[in-house]
């Protein structure tokens, strides 16, 4: 389907598309319309005769109004070739832009910089393949537009106060001010650590995500959490700090190692595990092409993945209950990645590994059933990610970092476990204990 854009670019205003011989049925291609190109627009329609039911021809005059400032003052064709999925926190919502080749598009990412200096945070490994387009992207603006970077090194191992305070330094030898922009360029650590900066650098400056790994760009950058890890457990010191938009250039993943992008996939699972089940069938048909990294697959698991993290956000930004799903299989995944030490085990493969782990429990507690076990293996295998932890972690040691779990409240630990028909999944400390001692036993050789 090809969008012809109108001249006109202001609110509300017209648009004409025709309708492909595959959308027989115009409800369809609306709501089609409505869910991947127009996210966070109205669809208005502009005469009577263009009822849908009185449906026929090709032509199609849709009137789109923005029902946010998403839209606003971005050129048409921009918009058709993206996806924007909208975080609804009242004052504090922003657009995720998703699509390909976004870091050639400078003026979204121009149109949410405030003030007149940007600290662009970076890592070794990202540094020379897209820093400078970022910084040209940024210049571009014009004006006294003062833009400086910051390269920390590459690594889970070096998401902590240490490295933090590498960007606090170059943000005060830069003379940041309190109107300044952070954008964090990168994957999930460095977009949790700029994240943190910039919600405590001077009490809080702006901040813009610019996510380049799967993860990043399925989770991480969307929702607020940012922080540093602490040796005694993952993530410990943060705040919720929301960003003024978050751009997905799909194109970055393409330098993306292939282990990087399976760990990511580890997130994608879970949405669908979690809360979308027609999702996780649709990860069931096209796997093989996700992992292939076709663009269409990978635009659309993004998309949907952010959707229903902001869908989540949105109901609960700092944690009440809902939330805290999206941490199904990190109970096990982050004690995983805590017994090995940062870094050996990639997070998502600790969340596949977790995930297993979970599943086994939910089957023990008679939660769920042996078929929907296997098909989270299966599908787990066919991503190439792994489906238990490395057996030198001990039944102790699991129990001893999952006893200092934020999920803990009262003594009892909390956990996110799957309840019922594929996507549904209770969080509660109302399970039965020994069925985490027999998963322990099961997964674990002492
Ligand atoms: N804040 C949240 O809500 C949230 C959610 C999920 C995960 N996380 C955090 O995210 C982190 C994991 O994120 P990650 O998996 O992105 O790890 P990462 O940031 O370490 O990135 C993985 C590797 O890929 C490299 N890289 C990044 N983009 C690249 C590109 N386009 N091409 C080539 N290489 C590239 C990185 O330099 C790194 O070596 C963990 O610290 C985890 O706790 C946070
Ligand atoms: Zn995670």
């Amino acid at each position: 389907m090809a969008f012809a854009p109108a001249a006109s670019t202001s609110r509300p205003f017209a648009i004409n598309t025709s309708i492909g011989s595959s959308f027989s049925e115009p409800r369809v291609c609306i709501a089609k319309l409505t869910a991947s190109t127009f996210q966070g627009c109205r669809l208005v329609f502009e005469k009577e005769a263009m009822d849908p039911r009185s449906f026929t021809r090709t032509d199609l005059h849709l009137r789109v109004s923005a029902s946010s400032a998403v839209l606003e003052g971005m050129p048409f064709t921009a918009c058709g070739d993206m996806a924007v999925v909208n975080v609804d926190l009242g004052d504090r919502s922003y657009p995720i832009y998703i699509g390909s080749a976004l870091l050639d598009k400078p003026e979204l990412l121009q149109r949410h910089i405030k003030g007149q200096k940007v600290l662009v945070v970076t890592n070794t490994r990202v540094a020379p393949l897209y820093l400078d387009k970022v910084i040209e992207g940024i210049k571009g603006k014009g004006g006294d537009l003062i833009v400086e970077s910051v390269i920390l090194p590459d690594g889970e191992k070096y998401k902590d106060m240490e490295t933090l305070m590498k960007i606090f330094d170059k943000a005060i030898e830069t003379r940041m001010d309190r109107k300044c922009t952070f954008v964090a360029l990168g994957g999930g650590v460095i977009g949790d650590m700029c994240g943190f900066a910039a919600a405590s650098f001077l009490r809080g400056v702006n901040f813009i995500q610019v996510p380049t790994t799967v993860m990043a760009q399925v989770d991480s950058s969307v929702g607020g959490k940012t922080g540093v890890n602490h040796p005694l457990g993952k993530n410990l010191i943060g705040a919720f700090y929301q960003p003024q938009c978050v751009l997905v250039d799909t194109d970055t993943l393409n330098t993306l190692p292939d282990r990087e992008l399976a760990s990511g996939i580890a997130e994608v699972i879970k949405y669908g595990l979690i809360r979308d089940a027609p999702f996780f069938e649709w990860q069931e048909k096209n796997m093989e092409s996700l992992l292939a990294r076709d663009a269409g697959a990978l635009a659309y698991a993004i998309k949907r993945s952010c959707e229903n993290k902001a869908e989540v956000v949105s109901l609960d930004e700092k944690e009440g209950g809902l939330r805290a799903t999206l941490n199904f299989g990190h109970t096990f995944g982050h004690a995983i990645e805590t017994g090995l030490g940062y870094g050996e085990w990639l997070h998502g493969e600790a969340v596949a590994a977790g995930t297993a782990m979970a599943a086994d429990m939910c089957v023990r507690l008679g939660w769920i059933d042996r078929t929907l076990q296997s098909r989270i293996l299966n599908l787990l295998e066919r991503s190439k990610l792994p489906t238990a932890p490395p057996r030198h972690l001990t039944t102790e040691m699991f129990k001893s970092i999952m006893s200092l779990d934020k999920k803990v409240a009262d003594g009892k630990l909390k956990m996110i476990l799957l309840k019922g028909p594929l996507g549904n999944c209770v969080f509660t400390a109302d399970f039965d204990p020994k069925a985490l001692e027999a998963t322990l036993a099961a997964f674990c050789e002492k």
